[in-house]
């Protein structure tokens, strides 16, 4: 397919970098919690950053894989592909994959909450439900601060909708990471479900960059020009 052709084009043309050889881990799309066997929780994540961050890592020489739940969009040409359902089963892919991963990107939008139980059989719409009760899903990003590969890099995203730095600058000392995609949520043509985004690079040291609105391919070559600056000061 055409597209094909022109990813290997790019990855000829491309490598040469820092992310030459490299192991990056990317994820990608929103994950789906189940309330009964044909019913979920989940958000309108599309995939669409995360397979770009993907095709990008790729094209630059990089040895990828994309852990990813339900995706709107084709996947990246080039990476692994691990499917998965669940934040747990998000979670534990992304554990397996982590001791070799010299960058970790979570582009995903994990569910936060997952019903507390899950109805073995179809809930009939005669049962009246009058509430659901929810659990916290495990926060991957965390989970993954003590057990990364010395000297990897690690990218987050914060969708936020009041103060956005400081936010952002907390997620990236809790969460132990070296940068963090800031989102404006209120912003349209940004975030979830769109082919644009605006973002802020917040950096380690108060490092502040603001990028203008541009295609989601765009800010994935942005985002990975910092990880590759990142990578060949170590
Ligand atoms: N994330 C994660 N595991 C979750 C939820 C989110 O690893 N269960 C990751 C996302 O992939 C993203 C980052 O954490 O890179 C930020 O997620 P966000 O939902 O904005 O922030 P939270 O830390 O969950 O905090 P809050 O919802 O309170 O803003």
């Amino acid at each position: 397919e055409p597209e094909t052709i022109l990813a290997h084009v790019g990855r000829l043309l491309e490598h040469g970098g820092a992310l030459g050889g490299k192991r990056v881990l990317v994820s990608a799309g929103p994950t789906r919690e189940a309330l009964d066997p044909v019913r979920f929780i989940s958000n309108r994540s599309s995939g669409r950053m995360g397979v770009a961050l993907a095709a990008a890592s790729w094209r630059r020489g990089a040895q990828v894989t994309l852990v990813h739940g339900p995706l709107a969009v084709r996947g990246p040409v080039g990476a692994e592909l691990v499917r998965v359902e669940s934040t747990e089963e998000m979670r534990q892919a992304i554990a397996d994959r982590l001791p070799d991963a010299d960058v970790l990107v979570m582009a995903a939008a994990p569910a936060d909450f997952r019903p507390s139980t899950v109805a073995e059989n179809k809930i009939k719409k005669g049962n009246a439900v009058d509430s659901m009760e929810l659990a916290p899903t495990p926060d991957i990003l965390l989970s993954t601060r003590s057990a990364r590969k010395p000297g990897s890099i690690a990218v987050g995203f914060a969708l936020e909708t009041t103060d956005l730095i400081a936010n952002a600058q907390d997620k990236l000392a809790r969460k132990g990471l070296d940068l963090v995609v800031l989102n404006d949520a209120r912003e349209a043509g940004a975030g979830f479900d769109t082919k644009t985004n605006r973002v802020t690079l917040v950096g380690q040291n108060g490092q502040l960059t603001e990028l203008p609105l541009m295609s989601k391919d765009d800010v994935a070559d942005a985002i990975l020009d910092r990880i590759e600056e990142l990578a060949s000061g170590r």
